[in-house]
């Protein structure tokens, strides 16, 4: 499956669940590339890190950030992998929208404030775009950085807020804002290998995991 972590909004996740999902996915057993799409490179440095710690499972990861090199890699290589994962980078940019017209589910990380629930509508209509050239996109937006509170009311208005942009279906897992996410990533880890592991991350970044594969 490809998966496009995107959102033309800075800051808001995408590189940290990106990197957290090629290594679950892999420690799941599956043959796994991560695309780094962003011409900053941080999905590449957290892998870099990774292989220089000796980590295992290594990730595959290569960086494209010019979407013309993004599409035509992924469709010569796509078949020698089970799961594509693509951190596609902060704004508008070429690999996006190559990342949309090639995945099969756009994630979009948001965080439960106002200024990232109003960008939804703009990434809604790269979606549009994408759609009109190609049917079978699906789109989730994903609550991350979510505030640690059960009841907190930004997380339930932030939730509900996604009913009103129809591209969009709301993936009914959160992400909470936690020390050991950015902990993890920034060392090239899956947070399911933190040690000592955060249970609560742990759970969250399951449920997710099986929210969006469903195998
Ligand atoms: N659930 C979380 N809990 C705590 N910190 C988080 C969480 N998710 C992301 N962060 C932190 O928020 C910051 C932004 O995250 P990240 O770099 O993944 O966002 P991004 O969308 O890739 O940003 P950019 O648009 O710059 O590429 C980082 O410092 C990261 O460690
Ligand atoms: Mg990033």
């Amino acid at each position: 499956m490809i998966v496009t972590v995107g959102n033309t909004k800075g800051g808001v996740g995408k590189t940290t669940i990106s990197v957290n999902l090629a290594i679950a996915r892999a420690l799941a057993g599956r043959d796994v590339w991560l695309i780094d799409g962003d011409r900053q490179g941080t999905a590449q440095t957290a892998i870099q890190i990774r292989s220089d710690a000796g980590h295992k499972p290594g990730i595959a990861c290569s960086t494209y950030p010019d979407g013309a090199t993004l599409r035509s890699q992924v469709q010569q290589q796509r078949d020698k992998f089970d799961d594509i994962i693509i951190d596609a980078g902060g704004r508008d940019s070429t690999a996006l929208r190559a990342a949309l017209v090639l995945s099969d589910v756009l994630l979009v990380p948001f965080q439960p404030r106002s200024y990232d629930v109003w960008a939804l509508d703009d990434i809604g209509s790269l979606v549009d775009e994408a759609r009109s050239v190609r049917d079978g996109l699906r789109c989730y937006a994903v609550l991350n950085c979510a505030d640690p509170g059960e009841n907190s009311t930004d997380n339930i208005e932030a939730a509900a807020a996604v009913a009103n942009v129809p591209q969009f279906e709301y993936l009914p897992t959160i992400l909470r804002r936690r020390k050991s996410f950015s902990n993890a990533a920034g060392a090239g880890l899956c947070i399911f290998e933190l040690r000592p592991e955060d249970k609560k991350a742990s759970e969250e970044l399951k449920e997710l995991v099986s929210n969006l594969f469903q195998d």
